[in-house]
């Protein structure tokens, strides 16, 4: 074959693609794959989800959703329709022509890279793969991944990167609970393995969004990395200059807001009780780790690491302080946890720094409840178990705590209310400086 000339079945799936008569079959039904999949099958793609968690299938076949912000009916329309095919069997791997990779992508206890969910999903896809389809990864990961463990794991004699089948890399960049933005208007960078894979996945994504052709996966990979280390060490930073400004007696948030008014130059960031989510506590690090190989030290992202980690402490120091102030101690005080979510308004406490708030204040021997509206009851993760249902908020229970420590600021809170009947409060999100009476009562943090 010569060099720019398409192989058959490269010009086959293009075809398809055009059509949409290509079968999208998407890996891993969570807070990426499943409004991914959802978005393609309303541009009228036949789709087929993959998850190796047959509760999350079970409840998909019946039309219910696991994911608050995704509505049932947005689900239930779609496989009726038979536009969203759900299985745990993925010989049916075969029947897609295009495979989406959306499998978790954590770190071990260590602090290093956990691939095995990937390595597990590249093995299943190598004992699946025919001629005519394209693999994409889309789990965030650091630059080398997709060719040093997805291409070493699938190419064969017969089998031939470019030709064949087809290899890209398209970094997720789903912001669940975002409003305004989605799968429909995120443009997706797509880096190809070769030109030919980096046609046909952006023939695929221009069916949906925007895209943005990068001149590699190893691009693609490191373009994602950037984007989340840019909010890391700018969260880290505001965090740092909070404590300062707090001892200098301050307001840090209207300092952020009178310098968001200068058109250029400057993007606001927001201090907070610590980093959460899956995204930006983890995916710096996968940076740092393969950084190791040539003898670099990310010290950025270090110590954007060490900052935010450090803020839980800040909180419970704060929150000590205050204690003192009315002459308590925190031990054997009663402190009620508003928000374990770790952004407000979505049902995500994955590396939530409530958790950790949680956990140091009943180190310390505090008698700890919590709130949170999005989620009612505390799951066993592989770092916790707390054992806990969300407490009602009421003006009596309110009454009854020592402090409330303000975490999540989500819209369902009646801060007001909150104000009104709390002796103290720590706010962490600035959710209560609009709020009449909430002087000498709210201690910032
Ligand atoms: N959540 C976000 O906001 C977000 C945003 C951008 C990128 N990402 C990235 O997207 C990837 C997925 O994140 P998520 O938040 O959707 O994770 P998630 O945990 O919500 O979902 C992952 C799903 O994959 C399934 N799974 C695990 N192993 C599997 C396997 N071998 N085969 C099939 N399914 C398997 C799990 O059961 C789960 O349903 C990660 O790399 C993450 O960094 C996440």
């Amino acid at each position: 074959m010569r060099k720019n000339e398409k192989s058959m079945e490269q010009v086959d799936l293009l075809n398809k693609i055009d059509k949409r008569e290509a079968v999208v079959g998407i890996i891993g039904l969570g807070y990426v794959g499943l409004p991914l999949a959802i978005h393609f099958g309303q541009k009228g793609f036949n789709v087929i989800g993959f998850d190796v968690d047959v509760r999350k299938i079970d409840m998909l076949l019946r039309g219910e959703s696991y994911i608050k912000h995704i509505k049932m009916e947005q689900i239930d329309e779609k496989v009726k329709n038979g536009l969203l095919d759900v299985t745990v069997d993925f010989k049916r791997l075969r029947d897609a022509d295009c495979i989406l990779i959306c499998v978790p992508t954590p770190l071990t206890d260590k602090m290093e890279p956990d691939l095995s969910y990937l390595q597990n999903t590249t093995k299943t896809i190598s004992e699946n793969l025919r001629p005519g389809q394209i693999i994409i990864l889309e789990s965030t990961t650091y630059p080398g991944t997709t060719e040093e463990m997805l291409l070493h794991g699938l190419e064969t004699e017969d089998m031939k990167v470019g030709q064949n089948y087809f290899l890209a890399f398209s970094p997720e960049r789903e912001d669940p609970g975002n409003g305004k933005y989605n799968a429909a208007n995120i443009p997706k960078v797509v880096g190809g393995v070769t030109t030919g894979c980096l046609e046909v996945a952006s023939a695929l994504y221009s069916s949906i969004t925007q895209v943005v052709p990068v001149s590699s996966t190893r691009v693609a990979e490191l373009t994602k990395i950037l984007e989340n280390t840019f909010r890391s060490v700018n969260i880290a930073l505001v965090n740092e200059l909070k404590i300062l400004a707090n001892k200098m007696g301050i307001d840090i948030f209207e300092v952020i807001n009178a310098a968001a008014t200068k058109p250029f130059g400057y993007t606001p960031f927001y201090p907070g009780p610590g980093l959460g989510g899956h995204c930006i506590p983890i995916d710096p690090f996968y940076l740092s780790w393969k950084a190791r190989e040539y003898d670099f030290a990310t010290r950025f992202i270090q110590l954007a690491g060490e900052i935010n980690v450090s803020m839980p402490y800040y909180v419970i120091e704060r929150t000590i302080e205050a204690l003192n102030q009315h002459e308590k101690s925190l031990k054997g005080s009663k402190v009620l946890v508003l928000g374990v979510a770790y952004k407000k308004d979505i049902d995500d406490e994955r590396e939530s720094p409530g958790y950790k708030i949680m956990k140091l204040l009943l180190k310390k021997g505090a008698i700890v409840s919590y709130n949170d509206p999005w989620i009612p009851v505390l799951k066993e993760t592989r770092k916790h178990n707390f054992q806990k249902k969300s407490t009602p908020i009421t003006p009596e229970m309110l009454q009854g705590m020592d402090a409330v420590l303000i975490i999540t600021d989500h819209s369902a809170y009646d801060y007001a209310e909150i104000v009104q009947h709390s002796k103290l409060i720590i706010d962490t999100r600035n959710a209560t400086s609009k709020i009449d009476g909430a002087d000498g009562k709210v201690h910032f943090a």
